[in-house]
This record gives structure tokens, C-alpha cells and sequence, in this order.
């Protein structure tokens, strides 16, 4: 369908059509979650199975607390706190107000409130947006609306720029304490507003959780020093080279990803492993994790 406008998209929303709007983080894929023909519509578009569950997106914390049941305070805390933000928090779910369908019959409910002021101006429109990534089932997600477009031409986009996060939402489970998705929002910095300790776990028993997301169509290594590219000498790679802060690196690392991806060669992710290491890198290191065929490393 190709760009469209602000007023144009809430209109599609409220007709039950999905729309790809911008967050601070990736592109979403938005419906209402009353529409249960148009959240069915999110599924076939990005050839995503139904066992794979949506996040909610919130316009604030009174919309939140509407969708779950039997506050747990740490819910409010981190809402408070994080929110707006690229923060997701599962929680026991309203079973009346979300279905099934969202959450793939999981009694619980995965909610953010995206930063983007404009993302959270149609949700006062249109009520709770559900919103995978907007793009096809396992592939790279989008950090830019003609992103979007190449992987899902027949979708309406909202174009609000580049996104300034660039990675997805950490996931974080109030009732587990744990972290289901690392994320820019740190274990260090929840467990220092909740006093608890925080694990990171991939617990739910999701398609979104394996191995082989967020891929580009070239193969894709991480390797841990350019020299040792040279040992493979009969593959042409086009290299990734990650800034050194890990917000910078975050914000750009599909789209450089994406560029290289065009050029049609193996790609070849250069990484500081030291800096993997640090909390701040964790949700890089996932999904190059999750993204590369082979992982080398000097030592
Ligand atoms: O930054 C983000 O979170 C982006 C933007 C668009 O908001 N959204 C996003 O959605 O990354 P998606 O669908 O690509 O990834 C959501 C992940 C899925 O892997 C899903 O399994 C998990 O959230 N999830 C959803 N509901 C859950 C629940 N009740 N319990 C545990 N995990 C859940
Ligand atoms: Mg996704």
C-alpha cells in the first residue's frame, strides 16, 4: 500500500487494517487489539505462527492496568519509571480485556508505551495497539519505513524517520524477575529499582525465542578481529564494524546490516568482545547471537 499519513493511518486502524508505525526502537506492525480480524491479519502478513505472542502498546500506565490483573507492584515501579521506553513488562493478564489470540494462550500479557509521541497519540485514538516488528517472520527487523516496505510492500507505513533506539524492547517478566529479551533498559538498572535480583532467561516457550532470528539474506558471521577474515580466503565478505558506545552501535546495527546485506556477499560483523561482555552490549550480542551462521573469536 506504501506511505500514508497520520490521519489516514488511524482510519486503517480503526477499520481493523494494520499499519506499520514508528517507535523508538523497530517499526511496528500495529492493530487494535478489539480487532480480532485485523490482529489475525498481523499474523498472515508476517507469516508469523500463532503461538508467537504480541506485545500491547500503551499510551500510558492507566491504559496498562486495565489490560492485567492482580498488580504486582514491581509492574508499576518499572512502568513509572521506564515508560515511555524500550521497556516491556509481562504480566498476569485481564482475561476479559486481552484475548487469547494475543497472547497465544499464555495467561499473561506482554505491554510497552513506546516513546514516539506520535505512536502514542493514535493509541488515545484507537485504544491499545498490539504491534510485532514489521517485518516478515524471522528476518531482520526495521529501523527505517523503506525498510519495511521492502520486506512487506503491500503494508501501509507511517514514516517517522529513523528509529533512535534501533533494537527491540527489553522483555522483562515481573513475576519470574526475569529477562526474556535483553534490551538497552539493563538488568542492573530494573534490579536497582526493585531491590530484587534479575536473571535473564529465554523461558517462554515462544518461536520468537529461537536460534535463527533477525536475519538478513546473506549469511551472516561475527568475527572477533578482521585478520582472521583473511584466513578464509576464498569468501568475499562486506564488513560491519560496531561503534564503540553500545547506543550508537544499537541505533545503527540492522541499518548497517541491511546496507551490507544489499552489496549480496557474506556479511562479516566485526565485534569488540570485551565490550559483549558488558551489560549495556547484552541485547547486541543477542541478536548477532541469533542472526550469524558462525561465531569466531580470537583468543
Ligand atoms: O521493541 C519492541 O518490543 C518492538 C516494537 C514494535 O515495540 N516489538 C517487538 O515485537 O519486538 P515482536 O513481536 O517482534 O517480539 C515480541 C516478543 C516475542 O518474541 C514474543 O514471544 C514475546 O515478545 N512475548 C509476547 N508476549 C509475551 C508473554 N506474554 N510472555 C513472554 N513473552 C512474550
Ligand atoms: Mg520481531
Amino acid at each position: 500500500m506504501g506511505l500514508v499519513n497520520t490521519k489516514e493511518a488511524i482510519d486503517l486502524l480503526k477499520n481493523g487494517t494494520p499499519v506499520a508505525l514508528p517507535t523508538e526502537t523497530v517499526y511496528g506492525l500495529a492493530c487494535p487489539i478489539a480487532s480480532e480480524s485485523g490482529l489475525k491479519k498481523i499474523f498472515s502478513i508476517k507469516n508469523r505462527p500463532f503461538n508467537d505472542p504480541l506485545i500491547v502498546h500503551v499510551s500510558g500506565l492507566e491504559m496498562a492496568l486495565n489490560l492485567i490483573e492482580d498488580l504486582e507492584s514491581d509492574f508499576e515501579t518499572l512502568a513509572m519509571n521506564f515508560w515511555p521506553g524500550p521497556l516491556t513488562l509481562v504480566h498476569k493478564k485481564n482475561k476479559e480485556k486481552v484475548s487469547d489470540l494475543i497472547t497465544s494462550n499464555h495467561n499473561t500479557v506482554a505491554i510497552r508505551c513506546p516513546q514516539s509521541e506520535l505512536f502514542r497519540e493514535i493509541i488515545k485514538q484507537t485504544g491499545p495497539l498490539a504491534a510485532p516488528s514489521a517485518n516478515l517472520f524471522k528476518k531482520i527487523s526495521p529501523t527505517k519505513a523503506e525498510d519495511v516496505l521492502k520486506g512487506l510492500p503491500s503494508v501501509a507505513v507511517l514514516d517517522g524517520g529513523a528509529c533512535g533506539v534501533g533494537i527491540e524492547s527489553t522483555i522483562y517478566d515481573v513475576h519470574n524477575k526475569a529477562i526474556l529479551r535483553p534490551g538497552v533498559i539493563t538488568d542492573l538498572a530494573i534490579k536497582n529499582l526493585t531491590n530484587k535480583n534479575v536473571s535473564y532467561v529465554e523461558a517462554i516457550n515462544a518461536p520468537g525465542f529461537e536460534k535463527d532470528h533477525y536475519q538478513p539474506q546473506s549469511e551472516l558471521w561475527v568475527v572477533s578481529d578482521k585478520i582472521i577474515l583473511q584466513s578464509f580466503s576464498d569468501k568475499e565478505f562486506n564488513l560491519v564494524i560496531l561503534e564503540s558506545d553500545a547506543k550508537e552501535a544499537a541505533k545503527n546495527l540492522y541499518s548497517n546490516i541491511r546496507d551490507q546485506d544489499a552489496k549480496g556477499k557474506t556479511i562479516a560483523v566485526i565485534v569488540d568482545v570485551e565490550n559483549l561482555k558488558k551489560p549495556e552490549w547484552y541485547g547486541i550480542k543477542n541478536r548477532l547471537l541469533k542472526a550469524s551462521s558462525r561465531w569466531i573469536e580470537n583468543d
